[in-house]
């Protein structure tokens, strides 16, 4: 383990957030400051997810959720977004071994109906490829939007109504969550976004309802697990209260 990234309490209790989801924004600008294309930087931004993948056990999360590619990127120019899909494609292909071997447990979340058949196919056997391991969960959010999966979420839950199958006086909270993508995970504690926007973009909006944030200015390609070590460090400092007084 490195130094000083360790979030454990001196009880060995641990303090650090156990999910962290990640808006990996500022690709573009990055590559425009060196002069060269905006898909020179969505390159550099995917290499760095790796590395932080690899450091979530370090600092005790066990659940990272990654934003890729929203359902509102879509109105990019037809030359990046055909670019995010083929590196998307490739970087699957690549990494689908290497992280396999760190003990990730790779998912999806968004709506594939959209996206081109063969990068589904990679998808699942990504998901298949780890879905015996435990190290860390590693969610990728691609062509996810929160209004979307909402909308699909309660189309779910309309449909289960009209066969009989779900009573409309039963449905709480736990029931609406079951009906989102990201159903089997838990709530993120902790939200960070790389850049120097300070906006959700349509990310998690039910699930992180109660996370902390953090908007840091670093843009995604220079994020490094120092950093990600430095946030989970100062999540433990701070006084969640869920709307309740502290004790
Ligand atoms: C984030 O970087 C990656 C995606 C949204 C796919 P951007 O491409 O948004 O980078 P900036 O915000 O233009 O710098
Ligand atoms: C959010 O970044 C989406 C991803 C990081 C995949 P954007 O760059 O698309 O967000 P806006 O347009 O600045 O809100
Ligand atoms: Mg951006």
């Amino acid at each position: 383990m490195s130094q000083g990234l360790d979030t454990r309490a001196d009880d060995g209790s641990h303090t650090g957030p156990r999910h962290v989801a990640i808006i990996m924004d500022g690709n573009g600008r990055w590559a425009t400051q060196r002069g060269r294309p905006r898909l020179f930087g969505h390159h550099a931004g995917a290499k760095r997810v790796r590395e932080i993948v690899e450091s979530c056990p370090d600092v005790g999360v066990e659940y990272l959720t990654i934003f890729a590619f929203s359902t509102e990127n879509w109105k990019r120019t037809q030359v990046e977004v055909a670019g995010l899909m083929d590196l998307f494609r490739r970087y699957i292909a690549k990494e689908t071994r290497a992280l396999a071997e760190l003990g990730a447990r790779v998912r999806f979340i968004g709506d594939r109906e959209s996206l081109d058949a063969k990068l589904v196919k990679l998808m699942e056997k990504l998901e298949k490829a780890t879905a015996g391991n435990s190290k860390v969960n590693l969610t990728v959010a691609l062509n996810y939007g929160a209004r979307d999966e909402v909308s699909r979420a309660t189309k779910l839950l309309a449909e289960d109504v009209a066969r009989g199958l779900l009573d409309p006086a039963n449905v709480d909270e736990e029931t609406v969550s079951r009906y989102l993508d990201t159903r089997v995970l838990p709530d993120p504690d902790l939200v960070i976004r790389t850049s120097g926007e300070a906006r959700i973009s349509n990310f998690l909006l039910w699930q992180s309802a109660y996370a902390e944030y953090e908007f840091i200015d670093t843009l995604w390609p220079d994020f490094s697990r120092e950093e990600f070590a430095s946030l989970c460090a100062s999540y433990g400092e701070r006084d969640r209260r869920f709307g309740g007084v502290k004790k």
